[in-house]
């Protein structure tokens, strides 16, 4: 960064034609990886044992050391998690119309749609930016069997509420839990609720083990029929007694998973002070609002999640994200446009959207920022005195924008 007076004329935005407050991309996260030399030993146990696959020891280590952390009877660890959804869907015996949310990565309903099953979008609670289960009551027909919430941004769905629902209309309850590794809802660990929960450890998660991902569940019968599905079925040699794929985790992924669980703490420690950092720099803005955590509850901070609203903030998220990006912060918009505006789903239910009114507006507003070890106290501060003066300025940048036709909707490139 340079100095303080930086920004103090429009024309010192680099979006006008000053010099980027960066002179390297800042980008959302950067993966994390634990312990080097320990990652090594463990490939060159590999190599030297030649299991490279195949529920071999370090998979089934990984395996049991998450159950024993999120304290689940199960942890089946899988390919990754699109897999791992899409065998508890089928394990679980989801058919017909299953209920899910429209905002969240599009693997939540690719997962069900790849298996013939309607995914049906429901409406979110602004508040919380989970499944709102007042909307989920309204959406359930006779064709529905089976929710599938998704704790975003790591941030527990209304399991409870969910839980009663699904038990009083006798239907199935599966969490993607694909962000919310290491956290935790009303002190006990996700993992353990509802029929089964799954999780990602791809690389852009904070917990890595390059590609991968999990079913936990606390259902014996469930985790014995996972587990032969994610190996085609297996049950011996030549002996196939279920349909079945190829879920399995290979040995240097569970050699990452087993490093990466080493240097877990060290990994949420560092999100949270950036989290902490970003609540100061962003406190009170208006038309900016900065997603909380429960400080009571485990959390793993992975995301900085802003929503800005235009009509107090004078600037357009769009613009917002396009600012940040001249001044070399790299800003994402999420989930846009949400599920149902994307294919095959825009074509095939394209009224779907006037059930979504709270979904589409906040995909209109949401943008996650820098955090993980890609920054830091400097950085995030940087971005935080960016961030104030644009919003400071923000109706005149707006004006400016339009003036010099700048403020076109992002292309996919941008974002
Ligand atoms: C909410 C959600 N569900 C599912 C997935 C799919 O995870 P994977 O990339 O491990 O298949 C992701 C990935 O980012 C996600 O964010």
């Amino acid at each position: 960064m340079t100095s303080e007076r930086l920004k103090a004329s429009l024309d010192e935005f680099a979006i006008f034609g000053g010099t980027p407050a960066f002179a390297e991309q800042l980008h959302v996260g950067r993966p994390n990886i634990g312990d080097r030399d320990r990652l090594l030993g463990l490939f060159n146990q590999i190599l030297d044992t030649k299991r490279l696959s195949n529920m071999g020891p370090l998979e089934r280590e990984f395996e049991q050391r998450v159950a024993e952390m999120l304290g689940v009877k199960h942890c089946i660890a899988i390919c990754n998690a699109t897999v791992a959804l899409e065998i508890a869907i089928r394990a679980l015996g989801l058919t017909g119309e299953v209920i899910v949310p429209s905002f969240t990565f599009i693997a939540t309903a690719h997962a069900l749609q790849w298996q013939q099953i309607v995914p049906v979008f429901c409406d979110i609670d602004p508040e919380t930016h989970c499944l709102d289960p007042r909307s989920v009551e309204r959406m359930i027909t006779p064709r529905t069997t089976g929710i599938v919430g998704v704790h975003l941004w790591g941030r527990a769905c209304e399991i409870d509420a969910l839980t009663e629902i699904a038990d009083r209309h006798g239907l199935k309850l599966l969490f993607d839990a694909a962000h919310a590794f290491a956290c935790s809802y009303e002190g006990r660990m996700i993992g353990g609720f509802g029929d089964a929960e799954v999780f990602s450890f791809h690389a852009t998660k904070f917990f890595n083990t390059f590609e991968g991902g999990a079913v936990t569940t606390n259902d014996d019968k469930l985790a014995e029929k996972i587990r032969l599905m994610k190996n085609f079925g297996f049950a011996g040699y030549d002996q196939v007694i279920y349909i079945g794929t190829n879920g399995k985790m290979s040995e240097v992924s569970a050699a990452m998973g087993l490093t990466s669980l080493e240097s877990l703490d060290d990994f949420v420690a560092n999100n949270h002070r950036n989290y902490r950092q970003y609540s100061s720099e962003l406190a009170e803005l208006p038309g900016l609002r900065l997603l909380t955590f429960k400080e009571h509850e485990k959390c793993n901070y992975q995301y900085i999640v802003v929503e800005v609203d235009q009509t107090k903030a004078g600037i357009g998220r769009d613009e917002l994200v396009r600012l940040l990006h001249a001044e070399n912060i790299i800003a994402r918009r999420y989930f846009y446009p949400g599920c149902h505006r994307m294919e095959p789903y825009r074509t095939s239910y394209p009224d779907a959207g006037q059930a979504l009114p709270l979904t589409e507006q906040l995909a209109e507003r949401v943008l996650t920022l820098p955090t993980g070890t890609a920054v830091g106290e400097t950085e995030i501060s940087g971005i935080g005195r960016i961030i104030r003066k644009a919003i400071a300025r923000g109706p005149e940048i707006h004006e400016r924008l339009v003036a010099e036709h700048v403020n076109l909707p992002l292309t996919a490139k941008e974002y």
